[in-house]
């Protein structure tokens, strides 16, 4: 990986910004309210919080689903409030998503599903091919990879949603509740991939109530209760809501932004 001049002096690169973000539907309370913090490239966040606390309204936000009702947006360098649809679009294949409703494509197979990222980037299909086969192997399902999505268990439907997230290799992966499906072996196999990615340099936000995962893997989360975020880094051992001292391109105290 070839570093630019601002990584090599030690200065992170903002892949994410939120600033005084909210979000309501429709005439609803806001969902969400006064949401800031940054996501520097190749960090990896757990996403927590009760039920209805808003993790799958964060990630709209997050993979630009979604526009908020206030408060600006940055990703990879442009605001994109004022951006239109269409490159919004641009920026969201960098993305890979795993839905928590998987959202796969019920006529098209496992396969086929997974190769769809690919195909968008112009593969050719002997690529397409072995990736495809590859990935899908890897996640167990090399026996069933030809069939539709809708005959196979829940269990079956995420992993082909996480083979399809990952196999273009994102530069931001979001994952709602990735492995609530799944069972812990499969579960801590699939967050190995999620490490291993990391170490590759993607950036990694995922959403989860496992206390399996949380317990053994030490990266820092971000809470969401009552529509506010905080920021709890387990390597710091307390709440982190001020802001490390590290230099950082992104490092911000004023203002109430959290620097994650
Ligand atoms: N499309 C929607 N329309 C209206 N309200 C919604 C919609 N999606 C989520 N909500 C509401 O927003 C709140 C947060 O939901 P959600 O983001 O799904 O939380 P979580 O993923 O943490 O369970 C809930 O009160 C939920 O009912
Ligand atoms: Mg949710």
């Amino acid at each position: 990986m070839v570093l630019s001049h601002f990584e090599q002096a030690g200065f992170a690169i903002v892949m994410i910004k939120f600033e005084h973000v909210g979000l309501r539907y429709g005439i609803g309370p806001e969902v969400l309210s006064d949401i800031n913090f940054t996501l520097e490239q190749g960090s990896f966040h757990f996403l927590c919080g009760p039920s209805g606390a808003g993790k799958t309204s964060l990630m709209s936000l997050l993979y630009l689903g979604r526009r908020p009702t206030r408060g600006t947006i940055q990703a990879f360098g442009k605001n994109t409030n004022v951006l239109p649809r269409e490159e919004l679009g641009l920026l969201r294949q960098g993305i890979g998503v795993i839905f928590q409703d998987f959202r796969l494509l019920p006529h098209l197979s496992a396969f086929e599903n997974v190769a769809l990222p690919l195909r968008i980037n112009g593969f050719d299909e002997k690529k397409i091919k072995l990736h495809v086969e590859e990935l899908l192997d890897w996640v167990g399902l090399g026996d069933c990879m030809h069939r539709l999505p809708p005959t196979m268990s829940g269990g079956q439907q995420q992993r082909i949603a996480i083979a399809r997230a990952v196999i273009a290799n994102p530069k931001l992966l979001l994952a709602d509740e990735p492995t609530g499906n799944l069972d812990d072996e499969i579960g801590m196999k699939l967050m190995g991939l999620f490490e291993q990615l990391n170490k590759m340099g993607t950036t990694i936000v995922i959403a989860t109530h496992s206390l399996q995962i949380l317990d053994r893997l030490p990266h820092p989360r971000l809470i969401l209760e009552g529509g506010n975020l905080q920021v709890f880094d387990p390597a710091l051992g307390r709440e982190d809501l001020s802001g490390r001292d590290t230099p950082s391109f992104s490092s911000e105290k004023a203002g109430g932004v959290v620097h994650v």
